[in-house]
C-alpha cells in the first residue's frame, strides 16, 4: 500500500513550518476534505508548553475556517524510528469530522510508512452521531 503523493507532499511542505523549538519533533498534516481540497498544518509549540498546537489540530483549524467539515482521508508525517501516529487528542478531533473508516496515512521523511482507519486508531469512540448531530 501508500499513500497518495498530493497529500504526502502536502503535510510534508506543512511540516517545513513547523514551530517546535522545544521538542526539534516537527510534525506536519494533511487532510483531503470532501471538495478534494487539501488543507495543511504544523505543530506550533509555545513557550508555556500546554498552549502548544499538533499538526492535525492546525490543519482541521484550515479545513474548518474555508468552510468544510468533511474529512476524506489524512496524512501525518513526522521524524523518529516509531510511527509519528496522531496523539489522543487529535484522533479525537479527526473523529469529530470523519467517519470510522476513513483511511489515515503515517509517513517519515523518507515517505509512506503505514495506514490505518480511523476506527482502528479511535475504537468504539464517542462522536456527533452519539449526539444525533449527524444521521
Ligand atoms: N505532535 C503533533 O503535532 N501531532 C501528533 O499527533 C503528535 C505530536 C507534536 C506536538 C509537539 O509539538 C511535538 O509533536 C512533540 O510531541
Amino acid at each position: 500500500m501508500s499513500a497518495p503523493v498530493d497529500l504526502v507532499e502536502a503535510a510534508r511542505e506543512a511540516m517545513g513550518r513547523a514551530y517546535a523549538p522545544y521538542s526539534q519533533f516537527p510534525v506536519g498534516a494533511a487532510i483531503r476534505a470532501a471538495s478534494g481540497r487539501i488543507y495543511r498544518g504544523c505543530n506550533v509549540e509555545n513557550a508555556a508548553y500546554p498552549q502548544g498546537a499538533c499538526a492535525e489540530a492546525s490543519a482541521i483549524s484550515a479545513m474548518v475556517t474555508a468552510g468544510e467539515t468533511a474529512i476524506v482521508e489524512a496524512c501525518v508525517i513526522g521524524g523518529g524510528e516509531g510511527l509519528c501516529t496522531p496523539c489522543g487528542g487529535c484522533r479525537q478531533r479527526l473523529r469529530e469530522f470523519a467517519r470510522e473508516g476513513v483511511p489515515i496515512h503515517i509517513c517519515g521523511p523518507e515517505g509512506w510508512r503505514a495506514t490505518f482507519s480511523l476506527g482502528q486508531l479511535l475504537p468504539y469512540s464517542f462522536g456527533p452521531t452519539n449526539l444525533d448531530i449527524i444521521p
